[in-house]
């Protein structure tokens, strides 16, 4: 059996998270591949809410394994604040394992994260604070260090006194204190006591599932438009969510793949800065956000809202190669008496359908809409497409006969069982 990817298809939040849950109910395995605790997933299960950070959002089935993929950076403070918190929930969570080979994130990446944005002055990227991307320069710097670092004391206290002597440039440049390594380090084998237990090789453990014919998901943090290399550059976060990213995170090859699942919100969101051509600063963009609760799992910033926008989404599923979408969030169009999709931009007198590289040019860009009716009602109790009022079903063939792609999951609110499954049959 096989791996299934899950991807943010937009600017992240896309509810990843409640999908995750909702089809790990199906699954053996549920695996991170990337980015670290700038991910905020929401699993809400009959009111109890829990917001994931690094655990895959499929801990909450017992009996599912989570694994924390290579591709992904960790702070280990964190780690243990959040498997704690669960288990203080009663959930059990011996059966979460961090891959040998992720990276941690040290105290210097989150204060060199908060000097960068300070002196990015106004183009800051608006990042969530977390040390992401200092960590992940780290890595590719090869100046990193890793979870199985903290697999013996003598050589975690060696490696972290290293590298926190290369970062001394570093500090001075931002005029940073220096860290007081040897708190660090006693911290550090702090964590690394709580979490030895949890490291493992776990591209050995996700090849031994496959091929105990055990189905994984691997479950993607961020979105398309933040990913590295194919995102609005450098308005980024610094991984890779794409499909690809999952394939790098967890050590597995494309033929291990069967199902490319993008998440898209029947809207649009953003946190952070960097160009959204369907942006809505009126009255109906602050609906979208009262309405949708567009406020950061992470960090409580409010959201960026607009409408849904198809020239991102059909990039977004060429560049992940989605095989079906799982479209959240529905319920909240029922507030609108018009619905509008963006099918195409104007930029410089040109009309644009593909999606430009081009950070600078998508700021230029103004989205050209269609609009459908809206169905103004509460569509939240609703358990099959047929039953959806007729404006509701027609905007989701209308975006499947503009996308050229199944929609298979409809998500009309945020509880576990709001939601509307293989709608097709
Ligand atoms: P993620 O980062 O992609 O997992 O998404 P977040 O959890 O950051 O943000 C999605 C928010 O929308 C969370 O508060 C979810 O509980 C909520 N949510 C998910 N699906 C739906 C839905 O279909 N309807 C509504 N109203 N809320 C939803
Ligand atoms: P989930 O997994 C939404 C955004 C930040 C910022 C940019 C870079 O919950 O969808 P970073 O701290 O990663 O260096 O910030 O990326 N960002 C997210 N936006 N959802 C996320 O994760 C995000 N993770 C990072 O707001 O614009
Ligand atoms: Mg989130």
């Amino acid at each position: 059996m096989p791996a299934i990817i899950l991807v943010g298809a937009q600017w992240g939040d896309e509810g990843k998270g409640k999908i995750t849950d909702l089809l790990a109910a199906q699954v053996d395995v549920v695996a991170r591949y990337g980015g670290g605790d700038n991910a905020g997933h929401t699993v809400v299960v009959r009111g109890e809410r829990f917001a994931l950070h690094l655990v895959p959002s499929g801990v909450l089935h017992p009996g599912t394994e989570c694994i924390l993929g290579s591709g992904m950076v960790i702070n280990p403070s964190r780690l243990v604040q959040e498997l704690d918190g669960l288990a203080a929930r009663g959930v059990d969570v011996s059966r979460v394992r961090v891959s040998s080979a992720a990276h941690l994130i040290m105290p210097w990446h989150i204060a060199l994260d908060a000097a960068q944005e300070a002196a990015r002055g106004g183009s800051k990227i608006g990042t969530t604070g977390r040390g992401i991307g200092p960590a992940y320069a780290d890595k590719a710097a090869r100046m990193g260090i890793r979870v199985g670092d903290m697999l013996d004391d003598d050589h975690l206290a060696a490696i972290i006194r290293a590298r926190a002597e290369e970062k001394r440039p570093f500090f001075r440049a931002y005029g940073l204190d220096e860290p007081g390594v040897e708190a660090i380090v006693l911290q550090y084998q702090e964590y690394a006591a709580r979490l030895r237990p949890h490291i493992a090789d776990t591209v050995r453990l996700v090849h031994q599932r496959l091929a105990e014919g055990k189905t994984i998901l691997c479950e993607g943090a961020q979105g398309t438009l933040l990913d590295l290399d194919h995102g609005t550059y450098p308005f980024v976060t610094s991984s890779s969510p794409v499909a690809g990213g999952a394939l790098t995170g967890l050590g597995i090859g494309p033929g291990q793949v069967s199902r490319v699942i993008g998440v898209a919100k029947a809207y649009a969101t953003r946190v952070g800065m960097g160009p959204f051509p369907t942006e809505l600063t009126d009255d109906t963009g602050e609906q979208l956000v009262v309405i949708g609760g567009e406020y950061g799992t992470t960090t409580g910033r409010r959201r960026r809202a607009g409408w849904l926008d198809l020239v991102a989404l059909r990039y977004a599923i060429r560049v992940n190669g989605i095989t079906e979408l799982a479209l959240t969030k529905l319920d909240v169009l029922g507030a609108f008496p018009e619905i509008r999709v963006c099918v195409a931009y104007r930029c410089k007198g040109e009309r644009l359908t593909d999606f430009p590289t081009e950070a600078r040019t998508l700021a230029l860009c103004e989205p050209e809409y269609d609009t459908l009716p809206g169905w103004q009602s509460e569509i939240s109790h609703v358990r099959s497409r047929q039953a959806l009022p007729p404006a509701a079903r027609a905007y989701v063939a209308y975006l499947e006969h503009r996308l050229g792609v199944p929609i298979r999951i409809i998500s009309v609110g945020p509880e576990r069982d709001e939601t509307i499954v293989e709608a097709r049959g």
